[in-house]
């Protein structure tokens, strides 16, 4: 399929078969992803594959943990965000909203879907040493672009989750991850659900005017 094709079409995925991904496919996807540039290549992404009864029991334990500690989906912004960005957040909320069942609320579908990956059969936990300061999370955030487009040429869909992030603890200890390595996110991974109302949803971007400039 060619890249523009790919980059229109792929979308998040929040409803998945009861189908596992063969390994195989895994470690392609993974391959793929890892051909992202980096500085000076250092490659500072890392994956852990979490898959079947393992993902289902950490989802249970994350989503009692986000329920205890009131762990909600947010921008993680440092300060309030203006009008324009309010709007795009319910912009959002106003595609996914209509396609829910009957008396799921938004944000109690996405902080529960996020934390047991949306039913997914796989999901890949993003982390990187603390050796690296925050920069680098620029090539993390690329392995993952490159990651996303390549799981959707795949025939795979996927979510990225950072929510996870702030249950880094609980997943650290559960997929004995050292405590040098920092979680900075999660994608879930698998067939999508075709008969899935909210697999349809098509979010909207901001017009290219309103997010660049030209001199
Ligand atoms: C870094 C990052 C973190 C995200 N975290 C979550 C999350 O925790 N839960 C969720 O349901 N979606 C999450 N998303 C998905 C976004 O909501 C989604 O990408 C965005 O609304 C655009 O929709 P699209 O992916 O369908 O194009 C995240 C996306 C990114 C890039």
């Amino acid at each position: 399929m060619e890249l523009e094709k790919i980059i229109h079409a792929r979308h998040s995925t929040r409803a998945f078969l009861d189908k596992p991904v063969p390994r195989e496919t895994i470690e392609k996807l993974l391959f793929l992803s890892s051909r992202a540039p980096s500085a000076i290549n250092l490659q500072p992404w890392e994956f852990t594959v979490v898959m079947g009864e393992e993902l289902r029991r950490l989802g249970r334990i994350l989503v009692k943990r986000m329920r205890e500690r009131n762990i909600s989906c947010g921008p993680d912004a440092v300060r309030p965000l203006p009008s324009y960005l309010m709007d795009r957040q319910r912009k959002l909320m106003d595609c996914i909203l209509p396609r829910l069942e009957k008396g799921v609320h938004f944000q109690d579908f996405v902080n529960e879907g996020s934390c047991n990956f949306y039913g997914a059969p796989s999901a890949i936990v993003v982390t990187i040493d603390q050796v690296f300061s925050k920069s680098r999370l620029v090539d993390v955030g690329i392995a993952v672009g490159y990651m996303l487009l390549a799981a959707y040429d795949m025939g795979l869909g996927t979510c990225p989750i950072g929510l996870i992030s702030a249950l880094a603890d609980e997943i650290r200890e559960m997929l004995s991850i050292p405590e040098e390595k920092d979680v900075v996110m999660g994608v879930a991974l698998g067939y999508p659900d075709p008969h899935s109302q909210v697999n349809l949803a098509v979010t909207s971007r901001a017009a290219i005017d309103e997010v660049a400039r030209f001199y």
